[in-house]
């Protein structure tokens, strides 16, 4: 094999999307798919990949400094692509200190494992960390995350992955370690978990549950299909630059009342209901604590310097997202019973 690249987090949403791209681009890499199989890591996502000679599954939680150092014992890496986190906002305001342990500590024992795996041999080599756009905080009505905005961040979930991209940064200042970072708006597409905006609704308008909108319902966000977001992922880690952050995003803003009214009407035409049916599942519940009002990307540095832009419109690619979500419902019912059932009634109140 040419090489070979470790993959965390590969089983969840990004990531598997990242680990299929490569596996299938890359015959002569030896990817490496590193996942501890929480609640949102689900390998069913790689079926059609798990065969392919040069793709590896290790089950290893990241948090476990031990589990990491025997894994980088057992095998040499020429590069990390780290996306294993804890990634729901609302989760990380139940829990904020799974959040430090797989987010913060997480990074801080796989970028030791790589100092020591690399301590001699630092040239070619690279640890690429994503992040998001959330470490910026919340904008106003005017203006763009641009690289050099500064970390602002207002929830558990944002502030663990502040801390990381800090960790990661000092990391390259204090011992030379290769690195890239970039900060990704957010992402929808097929595979998300449904606990997420999107999924949440289409799988809610399915089954004909209350759509359970936060506050006004006039919080923006910067829409990205997961296949560009992969597509940019492998274009920076090959073509990036060492100690550079790229901002990645959709230019695609649109407000969670007008999104869910699109995605409500797209789903009454193919689900065949009368036009405003599913509309009327919208309810006002209460609001998300620290609710950041508004994320916007400007994301020409990536443009401009890599030649990267979104392949598809919010049009094509809900569509394609919608399209799966309905062609694999039996995906979507074996997350949605048990125990997300449960955290799914402490969350909304049974609704
Ligand atoms: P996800 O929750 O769908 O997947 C996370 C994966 O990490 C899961 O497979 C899970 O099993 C694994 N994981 C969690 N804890 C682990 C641990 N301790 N050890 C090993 N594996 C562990 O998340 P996602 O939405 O695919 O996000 C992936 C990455 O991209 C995250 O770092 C997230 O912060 C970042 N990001 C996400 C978005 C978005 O919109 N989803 C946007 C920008 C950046
Ligand atoms: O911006 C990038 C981030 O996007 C990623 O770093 C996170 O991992 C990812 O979860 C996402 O965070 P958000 O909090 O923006 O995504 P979420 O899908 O949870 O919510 C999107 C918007 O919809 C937000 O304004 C909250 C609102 N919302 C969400 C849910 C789940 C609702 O109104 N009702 C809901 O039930």
């Amino acid at each position: 094999m040419a090489e070979r690249i470790l993959v965390t987090g590969g089983a969840g949403f990004i990531g598997s999307h990242v680990v299929r791209l490569l596996v299938e681009r890359y015959p002569n890499s030896e990817i490496v798919n590193l996942d501890a199989l929480t609640y949102a890591g689900n390998l069913e996502n790689l079926r059609d990949v798990e065969q392919r000679p040069n793709y590896r599954f290790v089950r290893v939680d990241i948090g476990d400094a031990a589990q990491v150092d025997a894994l980088f014992a057992e095998m040499a890496f020429d590069g990390v692509i780290h996306l294993a986190a804890e990634s729901h906002v609302d989760r990380s305001i139940e829990d904020p200190l799974a959040f430090v342990r797989t987010n913060v500590i997480g990074t801080v024992n796989l970028l030791n494992a790589c100092r020591r795996q690399w301590k001699d041999a630092m040239e070619g080599k690279r640890f690429y960390h994503i992040s998001t756009d959330e470490v910026y905080g919340t904008l106003g009505k005017e203006g763009l995350f641009t690289e050099t905005t500064a970390y602002d961040p207002n929830s558990p979930y944002s502030a663990s992955k502040a801390s990381s991209d800090h960790f990661v940064r000092a990391y390259g200042e204090t011992y030379g370690l290769p690195y890239v970072v970039t900060n990704c708006s957010n992402n929808y597409g097929p595979n998300q978990f449904p606990e997420k905006l999107i999924p949440l609704f289409i799988n809610n308008i399915r089954i004909g549950k209350p759509l359970p909108v936060y506050g006004d319902g006039q919080y923006t966000r910067d829409w990205l299909f997961v296949l560009d977001h992969a597509l940019a992922i492998d274009l920076v880690y090959r073509q990036g630059k060492n100690g550079e952050t790229y901002n990645i995003g959709g230019f695609n803003e649109w407000t969670n009342l007008d999104l869910i009214h699109l995605l409500c009407r797209v789903m009454d035409r193919k689900l065949g209901r009368t036009e405003g049916s599913s509309a009327e599942l919208i309810t006002y519940v209460k609001d998300r604590p620290g609710h950041d009002r508004r994320y916007a990307i400007d994301a020409t540095k990536i443009e401009r310097e890599l030649g990267w832009r979104p392949s598809v419109t919010f049009e094509q690619g809900l569509e394609q997202t919608i399209d799966w979500y309905l062609a694999n419902t039996e995906w979507l019912e074996n997350l949605t019973s048990g125990r997300y059932q449960e955290y799914y009634d402490r969350m909304y109140g049974g609704r």
